[in-house]
């Protein structure tokens, strides 16, 4: 498939620091699939990210902690097809990261083997022998601080986290630590804008944001939210851009209208018959109504 962004270059770690570095902004976009990647790809995204989203996204559930490495190497696998030029990162799901470090490294590698180019990993000071144990296998490692989805039960739900003055402390102390155990960039969801600002300011890594204000060194959103897929209310950090959730329903409701109607398809969504086949067809169906 062609698309205007083909040709761009392939984006590496280097490329995004250098970006950062020249003042300019990241731009994230989740993907789950070879549309959703093509889509961002063609935008020009800098950065592609598997995320276990996926789970409330597309496959129905309610958090993303049913997410396995299974459906992660499935989504991960049709993004990576696509060969996009995006930087692609896949997000390592609940219970792939937490029970040995020999397991992390297998999970986290075995993402680098289908394409990825970075992985993702929640939470803070706790995790800092894994980060170390996979940036020494050479898988570039993200860390994700603030609302952390897979401790939905730990935070007890989705709430704006680090507002207190012991936990933007505690999230800036983790923020340095991950740095330091060798985190190449770092993502805060769900945090006051000043706390992230002043963690961004603080690090010599990338900060990416999402629902953590403007002064990141980049944002992500879900690309569903992004085009105003889902319905209902979005989150307050959430901005559509379009609103892909009515256009959809109506596309499809005129179509099921037109199918019921007979007005689809016509002459121009159907193929024709050469003259000699049906002449033919017609002498063989005389001859039998013969017989
Ligand atoms: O899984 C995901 O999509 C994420 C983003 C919301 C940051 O982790």
């Amino acid at each position: 498939m062609s698309s205007p962004t083909n040709s761009r270059t392939q984006l590496t770690i280097p490329k995004l620091l250098e970006k950062v570095q020249a003042g300019g902004k990241l731009a994230m976009l989740t993907a789950y699939d070879a549309v959703h990647a093509r889509l961002a790809d063609a935008a020009g995204v800098d950065m592609i990210l598997v995320g276990d989203s996926v789970g409330n996204v597309c496959l129905g559930f309610d958090s993303t902690l049913p997410v396995s490495m299974a459906m992660m190497n499935h989504h991960l696998e049709a993004v990576a097809r696509t060969r996009p030029k995006a930087f692609l990162v896949a997000d390592l799901p609940y219970l792939s990261y937490h029970l040995s470090l020999e397991e992390a490294i297998r999970n986290a590698g075995g993402f680098l083997q289908r394409g990825a180019q970075a992985v993702k990993l929640e939470g803070g000071a706790k995790r800092l022998p894994v980060v170390r144990a996979l940036v020494d296998a050479e898988i570039p490692v993200i860390g994700h601080l603030g609302l952390t989805p897979q401790s939905v039960h730990a935070m007890g739900g989705y709430t704006v986290q680090a507002r207190a003055a012991n936990e933007a402390i505690q999230l800036l102390e983790d923020a340095l630590r991950l740095q330091e155990a060798g985190c190449f960039m770092i993502l805060m969801e769900g945090v006051p804008a000043e706390l992230a600002a002043r963690v961004t300011q603080e690090l010599e890594v990338p900060t990416i944001g999402i629902g953590a204000g403007p002064g990141c060194d980049g944002q992500v959103l879900v690309f569903h939210d992004l085009l105003g897929l889902l319905p209902g209310k979005s989150a307050k950090f959430v901005r559509k851009y379009m609103t892909g959730y009515e256009d959809s329903v109506s596309a499809i409701a005129r179509w099921a209208e037109d199918v019921r109607g007979g007005l689809f398809p016509d002459a121009r969504e159907s193929y024709t018959l050469p003259e000699p086949a049906r002449k033919r067809l017609d002498e063989w169906r005389s001859g039998e109504a013969r017989n």
